[in-house]
């Protein structure tokens, strides 16, 4: 989603944000822009589309050292190029960018800026005409700039430059992450370390409804009212190879092959000496005393959160409900008398989660974040943070973090029925171990997978995913990741529910993607198979060593029975990479989605 860059110091401006801004190309947009100031006034450039069409339309010979820069993922205002950041008053002494979303927009306008005529039709230009118009009433910038953001209802993270001080960014924040880094005469803004990692990895994190007054040697941060604050920084544990492709073509390639790494380094994060499980003691006690788990998240996450209820509920006993963050928000169900919320999200960010983390911090109610990112607003909030340790996930289709999601809820469930004295066999971290093995089999046959994709999914409309138990769930997951960058229309569907309607879109050569790789189901998913097959579909079954059967496409090493979505969810990634390629997608950046969505 938008994302926003600063810089002060004394080298190129524009070359700097223009490279922080191709750092997060990956979250998704759909316009950019920068604005650049020297003492001459602010230099401002914006297009429609992608960051290579910005950077051709920069004036090379453009020597400011300060600036600010933006992508632009619509949400008020079609994309365009009058809509992207940054914006400017009236008067042009006042250029913004602006990530979030001004919910009393037109009530501001309406009691503030009745005779200004604006310029776009963004949420955003009030901002930047509300601070003209308080400084036209004599306030200094500060103040002005104060003074309206205490004015808004709703998110923002947001950079300022003013025409009259080259020498100064005034930033803001509330919801919406933003961070300032420091560094030797020079000091940054970024929504996403990544974006600054080129300039220092030394941050200083904002906390809501605070603003921070930028310049080249000094970093002020203040309320709302004025009273000055103060924070340590911290050192961002990023390491900008990590962010790189390498000699991948595409980092959605790069994120499925190092699934088995991940799962190795969560093994070793969550080990102690005796080689048994290492957690906090304070979130094994939390989810001990929850007479029943709240999961929230949403898209991958929730389909994780899917297969953590089985988890939890199978090993450990606890009773589990998993809700969609969007739903939950507007359609609270009944809670139990000492519930847990666990929020599950790959950036920790996502608005919607957050709304609910924010009602049930209000009704009292504990909450557990699981991300992969710890500094993330998600994990701050939270009163406890589990780590996932995928390292940066860059592509916009999840991958790595979703089984990362689900390797941490089996530790968790393992070691809450541990807690609880519930008896067990099952040993999780030897069994990821086996599972990490599994998953390396599987990224060594890129080449089958190729082929599936290429046999089934180059010319197809639609395609459907079959699967019962935890299979099911693991279809929702393969639908979505086919869908979000092929743009094939799937669908998951439990295979029972086959029969109550959805066989009727079976046609001549529907290609129907089955899962059996839960024994139990096995042969009742089978039997599915064949429906479907007398109708004319075109059959691709991926089964589990053990019980295969002759004609299946794809055997998936055995693992424990608890973790194949962590394995059979390969092929599917796989499959789904390539049908994207086949048919000439951006598959890194597909159409109309963001990485982190941090609007409702
Ligand atoms: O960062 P989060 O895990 O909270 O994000 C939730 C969804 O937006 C995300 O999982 C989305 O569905 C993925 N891009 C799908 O690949």
């Amino acid at each position: 989603m938008c994302g926003i860059v600063g810089y002060i110091g004394t080298e190129d401006a524009k070359e700097i944000l223009l490279r922080g801004l191709e750092k997060l190309e990956y979250r998704g947009y759909d316009s950019a822009g920068i604005a650049v100031i020297n003492d001459g006034g602010v230099s401002l450039f914006k297009e429609k589309g992608r960051i290579a069409t910005l950077r051709d339309s920069v004036d090379e010979n453009e020597q400011g050292t300060a600036g600010i820069g933006h992508t632009r993922w619509a949400t008020h205002g079609a994309p365009s190029q009058v809509n992207a950041h940054p914006h400017q008053s009236n008067n042009d002494r006042y250029t913004i960018v602006h990530n979030g979303v001004i919910e009393n927009y037109s009530q501001l306008r309406k009691e503030h800026l009745q005779n200004v005529e604006l310029t776009s039709d963004t949420d955003t230009e009030i901002i930047v005409q509300l601070v003209e118009h308080f400084a036209k009433e004599g306030k200094s910038t500060e103040a002005a700039f104060r003074k309206t953001l205490s004015l808004l209802k709703g998110s923002y993270a947001t950079a300022l430059l003013d025409n009259e001080d080259p020498d100064t960014i005034y930033v803001g924040k509330n919801k919406s992450p933003l961070l300032v880094g420091l560094a030797d005469g020079v000091n940054v803004v970024a929504s996403d370390a990544m974006a600054m990692l080129q300039v220092t990895n030394e941050f200083v994190e904002l906390m809501d409804e605070e603003v921070v007054i930028v310049k080249r040697d000094k970093v002020t941060i203040k309320t709302l009212d004025g009273l000055e604050v103060s924070r340590d920084s911290y050192i961002a544990e990023l390491d900008a190879s990590d962010i790189e492709k390498g000699t991948y073509p595409h980092y959605m390639l790069k994120e499925i092959d190092e699934q088995p790494y991940v799962i190795r380094n969560i093994i070793t994060k969550y080990k102690d000496d005796n080689d048994t499980i290492k957690l906090d003691e304070d979130i094994r006690e939390a989810v001990l005393d929850a007479d029943r788990i709240y999961v929230i998240a949403a898209g991958t996450s929730y389909h994780a959160g899917l297969v953590g209820k089985q988890l939890i509920e199978k090993i450990a006993n606890k009773p589990v409900e998993t809700h969609i963050a969007s739903e939950f928000l507007y359609n609270m169900p009944l809670l139990s008398e000492k519930p847990l919320f666990i929020f599950i999200s790959q950036s920790g960010e996502t608005a919607d989660s957050r709304g609910v983390l924010v009602n049930i911090k209000e009704l009292g109610h504990k909450s557990l974040t699981i991300t992969n990112v710890p500094g993330s607003t998600l994990s701050r909030e939270a009163d406890y943070t589990l780590h996932t340790y995928a390292g940066p996930e860059i592509a916009v289709a999840s991958t790595k973090a979703y089984t990362a999601q689900m390797a941490v809820l089996a530790i968790l469930a393992v070691d809450t029925a541990h807690a609880g004295g519930v008896e067990m066999e099952f040993d999780p971290l030897q069994e990821l171990a086996i599972v990490a093995n599994a998953m390396e089999t599987l990224t060594d046959q890129k080449e089958s997978l190729e082929q599936v994709a290429r046999e089934y999914l180059s010319v197809t409309r639609n395609c459907f995913f079959i699967g019962r138990a935890m299979d099911y769930h693991v279809c929702l997951e393969g639908a979505l990741k086919l869908k979000e960058i092929s743009y094939i229309q799937a669908e998951g569907f439990a295979g029972g529910e086959l029969k109550h309607g959805t066989i009727a879109l079976i046609e001549e050569g529907t290609p129907v993607i089955g899962l059996a790789t839960q024994e139990h189901v096995n042969l009742s998913i089978r039997g599915n198979m064949k429906e479907v097959v007398s109708r004319g579909a075109y059959p691709c079954l991926i089964s589990m060593e053990g019980f295969e059967d002759e004609g299946d496409a794809i055997v998936i090493p055995r693992v424990h029975e608890y973790l194949t979505p962590l394995v059979s969810v390969l092929p599917l990634q796989l499959i789904s990479y390539y049908a994207a390629l086949h048919r000439g997608c951006d598959v890194d950046k597909p159409r109309n989605l963001a990485k982190s969505v941090t609007v409702e």
